[in-house]
């Protein structure tokens, strides 16, 4: 270390100390907040945390046993408040929902490819978030526009399957996961930039929005942001990141804005007409303090649909494959559903997997045992308020743990099951997936800040899961069972990703 570095770091510690004396929420007076684990002065329980090197989810279970529904971690300078009941959870987004409905101070570098916070998953509430989000609900997943936009999933599952055939016959299995993730990956391009485009530039895509996520994951500075100027390395990294995110995504946005000023018709490349394309709503969208939105902003936007859509539901099909290919009598009664809807030899559509019981079944108990996030988006609340009797201050990070709801035994028999039939007649009869009437399972969030693309989500799962077992009968590779060790990967994913035969059906 050098003396610069050295002299920066006892500032920054004096600078520290002096903000747990009389600032901290957990270091100063006692403030009635949820109980917690005792923390180190200065850092809390950061460094307990760090040094258990376990996944946080798996601290924050073994704490909920000791502490409860509603407790307090001190990871450095950021305050975590912990919720994990049903009840508690459900007081907060749907009865009290506009309380808890903003959205924590963002690190430096999530800052720099958030271009501050304009983007919907990370806006505050407020007039800004209310702008990107009505934009996004109406000009992208309203039901015309997702039925109008249907032959987009039409293309690139017929690609989908093509692929799965070559890769089955170079290599005797397919690989689950990088299958989905591509296909899901071209829709949302597509359904952003309104243009086809080709492989080679969707996996540049893909693979800059998986760095930007490894980039933006929660490191020391986020919570210790005194630290920050230790970091200076990381910062050039993430902007040197960001430009290569616009050098990938502005073209796209710069052919798109030609073609909408020409008003051509849809050709070969540029596909979706004019007005159908999320970036035009965009090119079109005033802000009350930005104004009309720029180029940096569009690739944000673009960005946040393209990552939040497309692990979350790719990360569901594989799960959901496991369990199709460890137990082939769920897979059977799945198959046979769908050949009584579309035969033997007819093409599952997307009206048809509406009507599919079992398959929406099989796809709940999915979310129920594998929730693809095991925390919502963080939480603030807009104002100092209590929850569970407790104090929630305006300025500390309120997380739902809404993986523990679809583990509570209270709430569900045998949790660690996969069963489907569980929603047919059972336990999951009638659950409502939004959370509005009642929390049993949260996989989109519930309230102001619920997903606002779950139908769609779903829709994507449904359509894979339901094409890719009507096509093939799906079997575990010999001499190497399918491993259901899960591991956390933005999403909760499979260690091993799984690798499958498949046999075509007819
Ligand atoms: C299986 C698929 C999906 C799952 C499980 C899922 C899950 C979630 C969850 C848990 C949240 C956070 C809610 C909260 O913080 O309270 C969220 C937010 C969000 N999701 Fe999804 N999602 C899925 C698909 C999609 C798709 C396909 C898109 C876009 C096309 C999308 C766009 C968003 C956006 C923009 C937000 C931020 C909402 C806000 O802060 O107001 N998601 N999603």
């Amino acid at each position: 270390m050098d003396v610069i570095n050295f002299l920066i770091l006892c500032s920054l510690l004096f600078l520290l100390r002096l903000w747990w004396r009389y600032w901290s929420v957990t270091g100063g007076a006692v403030k009635n907040l949820p109980p917690g684990p005792p923390g180190w002065p200065l850092v809390g329980n950061l460094f307990q945390v760090i040094l258990q090197r376990r996944s946080f989810m798996y601290i924050v279970r073994d704490l909920r046993a000791k502490y409860g529904p509603i407790f307090t971690m001190q990871m450095g300078q950021r305050t975590l408040v912990i919720v994990s009941s049903s009840e508690l959870i459900h007081e907060a987004l749907v009865q009290r929902g506009p309380l808890f409905a903003s959205r924590p101070p963002d690190s430096p570098i999530r800052l720099v490819f958030s271009v501050g916070k304009c983007a919907i998953n990370s806006a505050e509430y407020g007039p800004l978030w209310r702008t990107l989000r009505r934009n996004f609900v109406t000009e992208f997943i309203n039901p015309v526009r997702i039925r109008q936009c249907s032959w987009i999933r039409e293309w690139a599952l017929e690609n989908h399957m093509k692929r799965l055939k070559v890769e089955a016959f170079e290599n005797g299995y397919v690989e689950v996961m990088s299958n989905c993730r591509f296909t899901i990956c071209s829709v949302l391009i597509c359904l952003c930039f309104g243009a086809r485009v080709s492989e080679e530039r969707i996996k540049r895509i893909e693979a800059t929005l998986k760095e930007v996520m490894l980039i933006t994951a929660p490191k020391l500075p986020d919570f210790l942001p005194v630290l920050a100027p230790l970091f200076r390395k990381e910062m050039k990294q993430a902007k040197e990141l960001r430009k290569r995110q616009l050098d990938c995504l502005v073209p796209l946005i710069r052919n798109r804005r030609a073609f909408v000023e020409k008003g051509e018709p849809p050709s070969s490349e540029m596909v979706s007409p004019v007005g159908v394309a999320y970036i035009d709503s965009l090119f079109k969208l005033q802000t009350t303090k930005r104004g009309p939105l720029e180029e940096e902003e569009f690739t944000t936007l673009c960005s946040e649909v393209i990552s939040a859509g497309t692990d979350t539901s790719a990360t569901t099909v594989e799960w959901a494959l496991l369990h199709l290919v460890l137990n082939q009598k769920i897979q059977e009664k799945l198959y046979n559903e769908i050949v009584s809807f579309v035969g033997e030899d007819g093409l599952v559509k997307e009206e048809d997997v509406e009507k599919m019981t079992y398959l929406s079944a099989v796809v709940k108990e999915t979310f129920r045992r594998h929730p693809p996030s095991h925390f919502l988006l963080s939480h603030a609340a807009t104002q100092e308020t209590q929850l569970g009797g407790y104090k929630i201050p305006e300025d500390v990070n309120v997380e739902f743990y809404t993986a523990w709801i679809t583990e509570d035994p209270a709430l569900w028999e045998d949790p660690d099951e996969f069963r489907p039939e569980r929603f047919l007649e059972g336990d999951g009869v009638g659950v409502d997936l939004t959370g509005t009437r009642g929390v049993k399972m949260l996989p989109f969030g519930a309230g102001r800040r619920i997903c606002p693309a779950w139908t769609l989500g779903i829709l994507h799962v449904n359509l894979l899961v339901a094409r890719m077992v009507h096509a093939f009968r799906w079997l575990p590779v010999p001499g190497a069972p399918p491993d259901p060790t899960e591991t956390f990967a933005f999403t909760m994913v499979m260690k091993n990703p799984l690798k499958a035969v498949i046999l075509p059906r007819f």
